[in-house]
């Protein structure tokens, strides 16, 4: 949800910008800004588009400066052209920043800074910082931002630089992401440290209602913030040899499996071994109840952990969507768990919910991606999914590996509870297992390829599932309606489609229905033989084995065996490429997906 970067040092800033800002450009595509500032000139360039069709003229412009900052932006106020692009400026056009948040008092401060004489250039949020930081400004520009500050409500991360007090950058952060990278001589702005792994692995990430001067030899923050290193490799943030990163993402699935449960089972015990919850450990003991929380697919991954805790550790659990969640009256003590489930752990609907609930008393844990995101440090405790920097837009391996670590957090839970050693032991094994499942669902890609493209001719799909694998179809057709936009898909819990969406189905609507051998595969069954009897195209996910079904179904994709609770792992795999095949077949960025950021870090 827009990208920051920023650059000050020795060399010129604007190479480094364009290559720092390309690696956000999964954060937001409509448009794009840059603003370097040298002795005696500036350069400010703001175009709509994507940075990457714009790069080459970009690497030859010749403009010295070092210091400068940019922006790739997804929409929130005001419409996508060039007036609304970021740097915005001021009236002077000597204050010039970059913003990714949202400030929901700004029609109030834009009357009240117009009745003052402030001239607005542009639709947004963000140019009422520009003119109130020029209003307070009396030639110290982190003073002129603190004071802005005060008067806003909402949330931010904002880079300005001001040419009346040159040689600094001023950074705040409020709810928005925002990191600084530490090098010899130079430091490195960015929304996320994959901007800057290819220039420095030591960071320090701002905190909420911090201020930051950044000049070439030193920076300030109000508190003074101790450097980490990140350990992501430069690879991660690289193609691998596919041609898109969705792609290289699905199959990279086997192993943010492997890579969930390393070091985390002890499979004699039948222990899951989470460091992670050690400090909750005793609130944990005494649990009455679980509340998962998220968006999107995040939130589908929680479905599938409520079926789990509920049957594996007999926790009541339910599953609410973050941005309702506070504007409902959740019921919540300090033996209520409230698991946040997010990639990105910067998700403004998922932090809030957390907030919400920690007002309550509840015990609020975090299962997240991203290490040192809002939502790690918000938590009182929680596990990381290590499953490595996410680039395509579209979840896809941090789902497996949510999917993966709420099996592992059974097992925790549960052993706590009645669960025996043999059944913990039996899920530990089989999760030791599945990455070598999970690249037997890989080797059909190409077949996969060919059913994308016999079924790209059509506009609506339904998919269906029950119990663990009803998340799955959800997740399967939120993943197609993403990445292959030009066409529908709904997914649907198998035993509903009688109740009403029936109605759509005929021989122009294909119906993907995901029915693996398990404890609901007659009742899965029935509701193929609904669809067939109305004509439907039918594609089945299915267990290795399985002949039965093959005679009821124009295609089929066949998944190994494995315990029930597990499937989901397994099934989303073909489901995840079929999207991200279709997509391609459409001729589409599956990367980037019209109208979505990854990261969204506004409520
Ligand atoms: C779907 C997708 C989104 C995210 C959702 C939550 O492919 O990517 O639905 O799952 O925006 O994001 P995180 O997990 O970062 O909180």
């Amino acid at each position: 949800m827009c990208g920051i970067v920023g650059y000050i040092g020795k060399n010129p800033a604007l190479p480094i910008l364009v290559s720092a800002l390309k690696r956000l450009e999964y954060r937001g595509y409509d448009s794009f800004g840059f603003f370097a500032l040298d002795d005696s000139s500036h350069f400010l360039l703001k175009k709509v588009g994507k940075i990457s069709e714009w790069e080459k003229r970009l690497l030859e412009i010749n403009f010295g400066g070092n210091i400068g900052i940019a922006h790739t932006r997804w929409a929130t106020t005001g419409k996508v052209d060039e007036r609304n692009a970021h740097p915005h400026y001021d009236c002077k056009e000597e204050i010039f920043l970059v913003h990714n948040g949202i400030i929901e008092n700004y029609q109030q401060l834009r009357e009240e800074l117009v009745r003052e004489g402030h001239q607005f250039k542009s639709d947004t949020d963000t140019e009422i910082f520009c003119h109130l930081i020029e209003k307070y400004f009396q030639g110290n520009l982190e003073e002129a931002v603190r004071e802005a500050l005060e008067k806003v409500q909402g949330n931010y991360a904002i880079a300005t630089i001001s040419k009346r007090d040159p040689n600094k950058i001023v950074l705040a952060r409020l709810g928005a992401p925002l990191l600084i990278g530490v090098s010899d001589g130079e430091y490195f702005i960015a929304s996320d440290p994959a901007a800057m792994v290819s220039y420095t692995r030591r960071v320090i990430t701002l905190d909420d209602n911090e201020i930051a001067v950044i000049t070439p030899q030193k920076h300030f923050i109000l508190k003074e913030k101790p450097i980490e290193n990140i350990d992501w490799e430069i690879k991660e943030a690289q193609k691998k040899g596919f041609s898109h990163f969705m792609l290289k993402e699905i199959f990279e699935e086997p192993e943010v499996i492997r890579e969930a449960v390393r070091g985390r089972m002890d499979i004699e015990k039948g222990l899951a071994v989470l460091g992670g919850l050690d400090q909750a450990s005793e609130r944990l003991d005494k649990i009455n109840n679980i509340v998962i929380t998220g968006c999107g697919t995040a939130r589908y991954a929680g479905m599938v952990g409520e079926y789990m805790f509920e049957e594996y550790a007999e926790i009541p659990t339910k599953v609410e969507v973050a941005s309702e969640f506070r504007y409902r009256k959740p019921l919540l003590n300090e033996r209520t768990v409230l698991l946040a489930i997010s990639q990105s752990g910067e998700t403004a609907d998922t932090l809030e919910a957390i907030r919400e609930a920690k007002r309550k008393g509840a015990l609020a844990l975090g299962l997240v991606n991203r290490v040192g995101s809002s939502i790690a440090r918000e938590t009182d405790a929680g596990v990381y999914n290590r499953a490595g920097l996410e680039v395509g837009v579209a979840a896809t391996k941090s789902f497996v590996s949510q999917l993966t670590i709420l099996a592992l957090l059974t097992v925790s839970l549960g052993r706590k509870k009645d669960m025996s050693l043999v059944i913990g032991k039996r899920i530990l094994e089989e999760l030791n297992r599945l990455p070598s499942l999970a690249s037997r669902v890989l080797e059909q890609a190409d077949y996969i390829k060919r059913l994308a493209q016999k079924y790209s001719k059509h506009k609506n799909f339904i998919y269906l599932g029950r119990k663990y694998n009803y998340p799955i179809a959800l997740e399967g057709a939120l993943k197609l309606k993403e990445i292959a936009w030009k066409v529908h898909a709904e997914g649907i819990c198998g035993g509903e489609i009688k109740h009403g969406p029936i109605a759509l189905v005929d021989e122009s609507f294909p119906v993907i229905c995901i029915v693996p051998s398990d404890s609901v595969y007659e009742k899965m069954r029935n509701a193929i033989e609904e669809v067939r009897s109305r004509n439907a195209k039918i594609l089945a996910i299915a267990t290795e084995g399985n002949q039965e079904i093959k005679e009821l179904v124009d295609d089929i994709i066949y998944i190994p065996k494995t315990l029930e609770m597990l499937t989901p792992i397994l099934s989303v795999i073909p489901l995840h490429l079929f999207a991200a095949y279709l997509g391609l077949e459409l001729g589409l960025d599956i990367d980037k997906p019209r109208n979505l950021a990854k990261s969204v870090t506004v409520e």
